[in-house]
């Protein structure tokens, strides 16, 4: 017994000590780390972290999850709440879960359910949340609305619905049908429509969407707006292209620190469903701007279903998370699990490319995070037809990821 005890206080003192040793290691590592990035990055690496959200039961319908969005609560929320919501296989009138995080992410609750009041269909594909940063209409700030596409089992019919939330995501409630369209199927001639994003300009909240109604275009991207929640405008075009078959899709726009607006998008059809962004001083006008393909400094064309956004973080290298003027746009798609970080507010030859531990899923949503250098990633799995496992192992993950340090870089 008593020579045991010493053997484990011997181990303690020696624990300590290795411990000491190597935490001043990784600190002179980490001070030094501009000119070692390749030897040190898997020690920074552990300053990022990751975890499941949601792990569905084998019984769920392939894909299981898919299509993950997040949103960091920023009004009367001093502790950083993080909701994060998907679509949900599972065959049926489906709806969409409210899952919180109240400790940056680390741990999560099922927190609520949004499920369709109106249609009899289900809240099916495609859920956007975003906060009332004031009050808007009769909504006080901080009430959560979330956009989704509703859709019967069958998929006859689309809708992009908007219900609210007033208690932070505990109960929804309905308040307008945005649009409505045809069949949820992507062939052109079809009528659906898609992937709703909403922002607020101006007094108004526009919500912009992917549009299969007009016969003039296979797919085009538009937007509608209103200033009660209630009543929208008629269908504004944000990107067409002359030939048919081209599809433009995924809309979805940040503000950057030159207080323009970028707007990024897929182009598939002949382009490949690559990226492309265009940028504007009025993210209500759109369609007379050409696009600009997203290609990083190494080359790299990303594709398919991007997401971006922007964070007040921009410092070059120093790993401290300093705001800077320009900030950093960042862009993520379905092409692969990086990040696509621009300085420079969205310049053509300023972009280049993060590596995350994420893998690429369909689609990832990124959220500027409770400290603003790091960005959260929540994704929902793999498509069904496209992915390593055609989506037999999809779960919801979250992971954060530090886009200033230049020891990323690739
Ligand atoms: C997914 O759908 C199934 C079947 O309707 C339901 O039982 C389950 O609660 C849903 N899960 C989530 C996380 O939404
Ligand atoms: C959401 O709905 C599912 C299916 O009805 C139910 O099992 C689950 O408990 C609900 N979750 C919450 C938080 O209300
Ligand atoms: C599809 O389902 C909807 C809602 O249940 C129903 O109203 C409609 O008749 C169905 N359409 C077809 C073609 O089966
Ligand atoms: C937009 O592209 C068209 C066709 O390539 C070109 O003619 C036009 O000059 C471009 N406009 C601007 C503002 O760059
Ligand atoms: C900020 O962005 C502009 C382009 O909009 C660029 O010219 C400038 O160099 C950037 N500043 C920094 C500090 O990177
Ligand atoms: C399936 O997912 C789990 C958890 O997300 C992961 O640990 C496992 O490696 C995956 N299986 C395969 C075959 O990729």
């Amino acid at each position: 017994m008593k020579f045991q005890s010493i053997l484990f206080s011997i181990a303690i003192i020696l624990t300590t000590l290795a411990y000491t040793i190597l935490s001043n290691l990784v600190k002179h590592d980490h001070s030094t780390s501009i000119s070692k990035r390749h030897t040190t990055l898997s020690k920074l690496v552990k300053r990022d972290f990751s975890t499941t959200i949601f792990q569905p039961p084998s019984w769920y319908e392939v894909p299981r999850t898919l299509y993950a969005r997040t949103l960091l609560l920023t009004v009367n929320d001093k502790r950083g709440t993080i909701l994060a919501t998907w679509e949900n296989y599972s065959g049926g009138k489906t709806f969409f879960p409210i899952f919180r995080s109240i400790d940056h992410g680390k741990t999560w609750k099922w927190f609520s359910n949004v499920s369709d009041e109106v249609n009899g269909w289900g809240l099916r594909y495609q859920p956007f949340l975003y906060e009332l940063k004031e009050d808007f209409g009769c909504y006080k700030a901080g009430s959560i609305l979330l956009a989704g596409n509703s859709i019967p089992a069958n998929l006859s019919e689309t809708k992009i619905d908007l219900y609210i939330s007033t208690d932070k995501g505990l109960t929804w409630k309905f308040l307008s049908h945005i649009a409505h369209g045809g069949e949820a199927d992507p062939t052109n001639g079809k009528t659906p429509i898609w992937e709703p994003f909403l922002l607020i300009y101006k007094g108004k909240l526009h919500c912009y969407y992917s549009d299969q109604r007009d016969p003039k275009y296979g797919q085009k991207l538009v937007h509608q707006s209103s200033s009660n929640l209630k009543t929208w405008s008629k269908v504004v075009n944000d990107v067409t292209d002359p030939e048919y078959a081209e599809r433009p899709g995924m809309a979805s726009i940040a503000k950057m620190g030159n207080g323009k607006y970028i707007y990024s998008f897929e182009y598939c059809g002949k382009r490949n469903c690559n990226v492309y962004y265009k940028i504007s001083k009025d993210p209500t006008r759109w369609n007379h701007i050409n696009a600009t393909q997203l290609i990083t400094q190494g080359g790299t064309a990303p594709f398919s279903s991007p997401y971006t956004i922007w964070t007040p973080v921009g410092e070059e290298c120093d790993g401290k998370g300093k705001k800077t003027k320009n900030g950093t746009v960042v862009t993520n798609s379905y092409s692969d699990g990086a990040l696509y970080v621009n300085k420079h507010n969205g310049e053509p030859n300023a972009w280049y490319k993060i590596s995350t531990p994420s893998p690429a899923q369909y689609t990832r949503s990124l959220a500027v995070g409770f400290n603003p250098k790091d960005i959260i990633i929540v994704g929902g799995g793999d498509l069904k037809d496209v992915g390593p496992l055609k989506g037999r192992n999809n779960s919801v993950t979250f992971y954060s990821r530090d886009v200033n340090g230049c020891d990323y870089c690739s």
